[in-house]
């Protein structure tokens, strides 16, 4: 695996091997077995796999949480180690190497700002928009991969291909759970213990939701999601929503549901300190 920190270092080694098709996998590093899995998949996909780590600040709309963030790259160097090979490459920038100038770039994705993660972070997307169109530049691959754990950002980037007219390909990657359910994050570190063993309670809230569609009523199921999450000590839900992956339209009743498309239960909460994210599959076509 060869290691860089400069676009010059990455564009050289990437130049010299000439090899197609090429993968990439944005990170912020903190890695754990969901990012692993996605490099998993590029590698099965593709000949050269380039891995980013670069805790990007243009998308932390709270100061305390870009400071709080985990940081570990000896660790991710280890990791990454054991599943890329010889000529993969990861790339761990500074700051400067990506933002030489502030980036001023306002993008505007409509709706698909405005609702659920963006409603809830300013400006969010817009850093996110930034740096992976700043790496996509950078990088150059053919097939880039997400994960569908953060469901906004994958349709996101899906439009923000479109509207740059970027030839790369978004593949988005299945969820990776620890063996009680949590979604796997680098937030997961930050939980106080308590927290922690409480927090099985999201998923197995919304896989009940996702049981609840075939008969239930939207408003009850999302009622259901709401109170049982809330009524978990040290647990606040910030939202749940049920919404397509496409125009991400909160539903609120059966009659706005559109033939056709899939739908996904979208849930923020607040565990402690710390806000995690995470979805399920609801099926009520
Ligand atoms: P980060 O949170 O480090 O996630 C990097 C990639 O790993 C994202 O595509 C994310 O969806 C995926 N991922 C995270 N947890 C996962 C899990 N449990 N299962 C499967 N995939 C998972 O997302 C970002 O970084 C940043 O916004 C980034 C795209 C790198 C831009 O800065």
């Amino acid at each position: 695996m060869k290691k860089t920190t400069t676009v010059g270092q990455l564009q050289d080694h990437i130049a010299s091997l000439n090899i197609s098709p090429a993968g990439f996998v944005p990170t912020m590093g903190a890695l754990h077995d969901g990012h692993i899995s996605l490099v998993g998949i590029a590698k099965e996909k593709c000949r050269l796999v380039t891995v980013s780590i670069f805790v990007n600040p243009n998308q932390f709309n709270d100061k305390d949480d870009l400071k709080n963030y985990p940081r570990n790259i000896e660790k991710d160097l280890t990791l990454l180690q054991k599943v890329m090979g010889k000529d993969d490459v990861v790339f761990f920038p500074e700051v400067n190497e990506i933002y030489p100038e502030e980036d001023t770039r306002r993008f505007d994705f409509g709706n698909l700002e405005r609702v659920m993660e963006g409603a809830h972070r300013p400006g969010h997307f817009n850093g996110v928009a930034q740096v992976v169109s700043r790496l996509f530049e950078i990088v150059k691959p053919d097939i880039a991969f997400f994960g569908q754990k953060d469901f906004q950002q994958l349709t996101i980037i899906r439009e923000l291909v479109r509207q740059t007219g970027s030839k790369v390909k978004i593949t988005g990657c299945p969820i990776v759970r620890e063996s009680d359910g949590l979604a796997m994050s680098s937030r997961n570190q930050l939980l106080e213990p308590e927290i922690r063993k409480r927090a099985p309670v999201i998923f197995k809230t919304l896989s009940e939701a996702a049981n609840m569609a075939k008969a239930g009523e939207i408003e009850d199921i999302r009622n259901y999601v709401i109170k049982k999450i809330n009524s978990t000590e040290g647990f606040t839900t910030e939202y749940f929503e049920i919404a397509d992956d496409i125009e991400l339209n909160p539903v609120q009743n059966r009659a706005g549901l559109k033939q056709g498309m899939r739908y996904w239960g979208c849930i923020a909460v607040k565990a402690g300190k710390i806000r995690l994210i995470d979805n399920i599959e609801i099926s009520l076509l």
